[in-house]
């Protein structure tokens, strides 16, 4: 019989995966998108995810509620001040309560040390379904998305146009150094991931040999990658660096000519939400190298390998 070598364990990390953990999720979740629906709904039957969020959300909200409902569980959320972490009661005493009633936990907020508080005192899994820090499950479905364009992961490069310190970003970059694809970052100084943190790229790439570099000329940056991915300028939570941030970002918009710069078959990745106009034009993201709706279908896909993965020995889907 298979044991899922993630059962039972949390997500709040790319790099709570190893490698072949995270080839692993993606090879699930291809496998799982030929299953039948028919035949899922009793993978999860019975099980339950409790939601919390913080924070608004459409794609990850509403792809963890339709997965785990195709898989015949289901999902409860709450969100807003009806749960209030770290004010209303501490994340450890809502993580026990919580995991008396659910067979895993996602939660998405602000603030990834309360993240942690409450893994660490779940008896159930607990998914980050974005923090400040990270967001793991738009990096599973990212490398979804580009495995399934390209066949393949190792060897390819992906540029990163925008904030370099953000979460998608980081969590992408992490994701990406593990499947043994070089990333470039084009960034002004101000947004520049730090050195260390490229280093640990390089590391994570382990055996894959890639490359982890910033640029500040986007357009260097970009230079015959197969990936363009951006995100909008200011994260949730980050309002008030609103300005500051699009003064600093203005010339890092991913428009035509910078995907000209790209290779000819190059890619366009977006995590939505998008702001059009700012970090990317109408033209590129409704253009034929957009593969923005595949991502947050992905979205999906990637997440209930992820609960499956989670929750269940895998019996049946020997990888
Ligand atoms: N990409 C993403 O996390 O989308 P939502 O904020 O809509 O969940």
């Amino acid at each position: 019989m298979p044991v899922s070598p993630l059962l039972g364990r949390s997500l709040l990390r790319v790099t709570d995966l190893t490698a072949v953990e995270l080839n692993t999720l993606l090879s699930l979740a291809i496998r799982l998108k030929g299953v039948p629906l028919r035949d899922q709904f009793t993978l999860l039957r019975g099980r339950t995810l409790i939601m919390l969020f913080e924070q608004p959300s459409l794609r990850t909200r509403v792809s963890f509620e339709v997965g785990i409902a195709q898989l015949g569980g289901q999902a409860i959320v709450a969100s807003g001040d009806e749960f209030m972490l770290g004010s209303r009661e501490s994340p450890e005493d809502a993580a026990r309560s919580l995991a008396r009633y659910a067979d895993a936990i996602m939660i998405r907020t602000y603030n990834h040390q309360l993240l942690e508080r409450l893994a660490g005192a779940s008896t159930v899994p607990v998914i980050n379904g974005l923090s400040q820090q990270a967001h793991p499950c738009q990096a599973l479905a990212d490398l979804l998305t580009i495995r399934e364009r390209f066949g393949t992961l190792e060897g390819l490069r992906l540029a990163y146009i925008g904030d370099g310190r953000n979460n998608v970003a980081q969590s992408l970059a992490e994701a990406a150094a593990l499947a043994g694809v070089s990333i470039t970052f084009g960034c002004p100084a101000t947004h520049r991931p730090s050195d260390a943190f490229l280093a640990k790229l390089v590391q994570l790439g382990g055996a894959h040999d890639i490359t982890a570099r910033a640029f500040t000329s986007p357009i260097r940056a970009a230079k015959e990658v197969d990936v363009v991915y951006t995100d909008i300028w200011t994260s949730m939570g980050d309002e008030q660096y609103i300005e500051r941030n699009a003064a600093a970002l203005l010339s890092y918009q991913v428009n035509e000519k910078l995907m000209r710069a790209a290779a000819k078959h190059a890619i366009f990745m977006h995590c939505l939400p998008a702001h059009r106009g700012e970090e990317v034009t109408d033209g590129v993201i409704d253009g034929i190298q957009s593969v923005v709706f595949d991502q947050a279908e992905n979205r999906m896909h990637a997440q209930k390998a992820l609960l499956l993965a989670l929750l269940t020995d895998l019996r049946g889907f020997e990888l």
